[in-house]
């Protein structure tokens, strides 16, 4: 068996707790396509008081998509958005504590620079910084700036971003001149200094669903958001994941999203949900779907995916009373075998003040150390 390298990264995963963070709003409309749920207009101030609030009320981490195009539809779901990564270095700025975790889509950017931009995110936060790594998927998005390279499939897309984020890690890890000479990343006697703080290097995250995205995480990241069609399907997703992170001598955490609707009481919470779902942007769905490169013909057939857009919630939701939200929350993460959960909310200072009062407290005395 190999020896497992698990850098230390100072997490509650760490130490037999689970980590809870935020899916910043950086997006305008969030996560719910629905022209009744609450107008979040995906503004710094917006971000800003969440991030703030998320640190006070004892969260791990926040991290923000990079986003280039949204959806438009009635709502003009997510065509609004800020740069990930500017966004997140005032954040560091704000906060203290919470870890900052910010985006880059590798085919848009030199793993030089991007060295360098999470080494500088890493000194602003303190040793807080954090990579979300992701390939890049939706065409339009790409092609609207000419950088969407038409011989470069799924897969080779995931290959391309293995051996960027190689370049990355050399970069952050290895003193003096680097060369690096692959099939799409070119090093020559590269410099990048100063070095990141946390030491070997910041936290690294990846998001791909498909198998040759699993791979991805396996060999090159510290944690993996998974989803799923049940709780099932998530827990089997979950270890096939870290199994298979074991055998290759490295640790990988799963994590998994949540849109928490969280009222006085479960009929509350029911009726919240009916307004939102009253309101759907059946519109922005379609072109939402369009985007995952499903053409229209194909809207007709259900999947799970469509299935869960189609009310209006672009992720797995949970809606109750504290009580409710707790005993799910301990349901999903005892069934799957997650690491923690990125949390959503149709309001983030509402939602985030809820979660204090009784959610996050009966989390954490769940899953201390
Ligand atoms: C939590 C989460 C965050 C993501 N963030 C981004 C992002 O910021 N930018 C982006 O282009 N894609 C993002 N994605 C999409 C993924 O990178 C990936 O393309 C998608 O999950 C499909 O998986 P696959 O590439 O393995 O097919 C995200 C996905 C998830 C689940």
């Amino acid at each position: 068996m190999p020896r497992i390298s698990s850098p230390v990264f100072d997490l509650p995963s760490e130490n037999g707790g689970k980590d809870f963070g935020i899916f910043m709003p950086i997006a305008n409309g969030g996560w719910i396509l629905s022209t009744t749920a609450p107008k979040i207009d995906g503004s710094y101030e917006y971000n800003r008081r969440a991030a703030v609030l998320a640190e006070e009320i004892g969260l791990d981490f926040i991290m923000s998509m990079a986003k280039f195009r949204g959806y438009g539809g009635l709502n003009q779901q997510w065509d609004i958005s800020l740069d990930s990564t500017v966004l997140m270095s005032a954040l560091a700025a704000q906060t203290k504590r919470v870890k900052i975790w910010t985006t880059f889509q590798t085919l848009l950017h030199n793993p030089a620079v991007v060295a360098k931009m999470i080494t500088t995110l890493d000194q602003v936060s303190n040793g807080r910084a954090g990579l979300n790594v992701v390939p890049g998927a939706f065409k339009d998005e790409f092609a609207q700036m000419g950088a969407w390279p038409e011989t470069l499939g799924h897969d080779a897309r995931y290959d391309y971003a293995s051996e960027w984020m190689s370049a990355v890690r050399r970069l952050w890890e290895e003193k003096g001149e680097i060369s690096a000479n692959g099939q799409y990343i070119k090093l020559n006697h590269c410099i990048s200094e100063p070095k990141p703080i946390q030491k070997p290097r910041p936290f690294v995250v990846a998001a791909g669903q498909s198998e040759k995205g699993m791979d991805f995480a396996i060999h090159n990241t510290d944690a993996l958001f998974i989803g799923g069609r049940d709780d099932a399907e998530m827990r089997d997703i979950s270890q096939k994941a870290k199994e298979k992170a074991k055998a290759a001598g490295r640790r990988l955490r799963t994590y998994a999203m949540a849109i928490i609707v969280q009222e006085e009481t479960d009929a509350k919470a029911e009726n919240t949900m009916n307004v939102f779902r009253e309101g759907f942007d059946e519109e922005g769905f379609r072109n939402m779907l369009r985007s995952y490169g499903m053409i229209d013909a194909e809207i007709g057939k259900e999947n799970a995916m469509t299935a869960r857009a189609r009310t209006g919630f672009m992720a797995p939701h949970i809606a109750g009373s504290s009580a409710t939200i707790i005993k799910r929350i301990e349901q999903v993460i005892d069934e799957t075998g997650l690491d923690g959960l990125m949390l959503i909310f149709p309001d983030y200072e509402k939602g985030l003040k809820n979660l204090a009062k009784e959610v996050l407290p009966a989390l954490r005395a769940r899953y201390s150390a």
